[in-house]
């Protein structure tokens, strides 16, 4: 008998286009979540509490999301946005709530999502819940990438457009950190009248410890008296002026710095903590404030002892690594990117830290047949937004008493954190970072420990 084919009919529930909902939660996107004759809304711009006439957009089996048409009641903890490009720019998206309303929504997304994909159980990770990292929320970001383009003959710097791949030009950027905030309209002025403009590709702005770096993405030569002129104005502006050509790092201010580096707070004894070292392009996270708590925390979380080995997975140029390795026995970090890792090493080397050694490998492939990749008492994991899933597979070889997962992903900790559940490991600590204040971005920490071991703690 001839078999016809009869697509599956997906029962899409038909809604109308403008409906009434009230928000009961922001999910770990920074959308606000409603429902709606059993479906769930997902709507961007709308907060805990708030109720508003939405516009569908896009109605799918068991979810729809949708626009806000018009707010009908608003939460106390609105507040005016106070950037003056809050509208339009991609950068932010949270700045309509104040930042401690932003936590606290943040926080029970993360606990939903973990209980919810990470199979955690909610009662016990609230019992185990720090209190949020935060720091300041106005002038956080240590660096930024800015695009740059020119349009008509007039050169835009700033973010992409919210929704779109437009470039939208801006003057000033409240998250920046000020010196780097101050120095967006200085180079919109000297770079807007240099025939230069049309082949800059991007800026990069840095705040190191050495001060305000700017990073110019050339993508044509670029000429002796451009150079000077270029020279001179950094001078002029305070800055450290590089160029980034094909051919790689070239500096108008001097030598090309062989590293950069930032401060990570003190030691228990107050004394300042050896500082990493990296370079314009490396991975650095972006808080100066949260990621010195981060230290912190990771230190009280762990309690590395003076006889034990630590290893620090995807540990970059040492962030974390530094202010471990005085604390352990030995501590191996191991990292994808080689000339971070070569920079951790010979920052090792030059702070006599002779317990620390740093490898290269590639963290999603088999386990190294390396020394290194042997039986630990804890491991820290860093990861990418695509989380530790290439590890996870070895943790029962490396069998660590502890395991602190640092994450800028909750899809992929709950993902990591299911696994680590059924290899026999408990999430006994958890909190949230507050890295990204105004954005849609959480981040947090997770301490895991065997099972038995976690009972008796407990
Ligand atoms: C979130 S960053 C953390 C870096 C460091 N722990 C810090 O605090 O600055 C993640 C790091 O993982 C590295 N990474 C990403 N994928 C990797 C892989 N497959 N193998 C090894 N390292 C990887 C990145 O280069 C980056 O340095």
């Amino acid at each position: 008998m001839a078999q016809f084919y009869s697509p599956k009919s997906k029962k899409t529930k038909t809604l109308p286009q403008i409906i009434e909902v009230e928000a009961s939660a922001l999910d770990h996107q920074g959308n606000a979540v409603a429902s709606h004759e059993g479906k769930v809304i997902f709507v961007p711009g709308l907060l805990p509490g708030e109720s508003a006439r939405v516009q569908l957009e896009k109605s799918k089996h068991r979810f729809a999301e949708g626009k806000v048409v018009k707010r009908l009641r608003d939460h106390p903890q609105r507040v005016k946005p106070h950037c003056s490009h809050f509208d339009r720019c991609g950068g932010c998206q949270l700045q309509y709530a104040t930042a401690q309303a932003q936590r606290e929504w943040k926080q029970a997304a993360l606990l939903t999502l973990l209980s919810h994909r990470g199979g955690q159980s909610e009662s016990e990770m609230t019992k185990g819940l720090a209190e949020p990292l935060s720091g300041p929320q106005w002038h956080y970001r240590r660096r930024a990438r800015i695009g740059a383009r020119v349009v008509r003959g007039q050169l835009l710097l700033g973010f992409r457009q919210r929704g779109s791949n437009r470039l939208l030009d801006i003057d000033q950027c409240p998250v920046l950190a000020e010196p780097l905030n101050a120095l967006l309209p200085k180079l919109r002025q000297q770079l807007g009248t240099m025939a230069l403009a049309g082949d800059i590709g991007h800026v990069d702005l840095v705040l190191a410890h050495e001060g305000p770096v700017v990073v110019l993405r050339v993508l044509a030569p670029v000429s002796k008296t451009q150079r000077r002129v270029l020279k001179e104005w950094a001078e002029k502006a305070g800055c450290q002026l590089l160029l980034h050509t094909d051919e790689g790092l070239e500096t108008l201010t001097g030598a090309v710095p062989s590293a950069l580096h930032y401060e990570i707070g003190q030691t228990a004894s107050g004394e300042p903590r050896p500082m990493p070292a990296f370079l314009p392009g490396d991975f650095v996270q972006i808080n100066d404030s949260v990621n010195r708590q981060m230290i912190d925390q990771a230190i009280e979380w762990l309690q590395p002892q003076p006889e034990e080995t630590g290893l620090d997975l995807f540990c970059g140029g040492g962030n974390f690594s530094f202010a471990l390795a005085s604390l352990s026995k030995h501590l191996v970090g191991v990292e994808g990117v080689a000339s971070m890792v070569e920079r951790a090493s010979a920052r090792a080397t030059e702070l006599a830290l002779t317990n620390c050694t740093f490898y290269c490998a590639d963290l999603n492939g088999d386990l190294p047949d390396e020394a290194w990749a042997q039986r630990v008492d804890w491991l820290l994991l860093d990861p990418a937004r695509a989380g530790a899933f290439g590890v996870l597979p070895w943790i029962p070889k490396l069998a660590p008493k502890r395991i602190l997962y640092i994450s800028c992903d909750p899809m992929s900790l709950a993902k990591d954190a299911r696994v680590l559940t059924e290899q026999g490991y408990e999430m006994i600590r958890l909190g949230l970072v507050d890295m990204f204040p105004h954005t849609h971005h959480l981040e947090s920490m997770a301490l895991f420990v065997p099972r038995s071991r976690g009972k008796r703690r407990a």
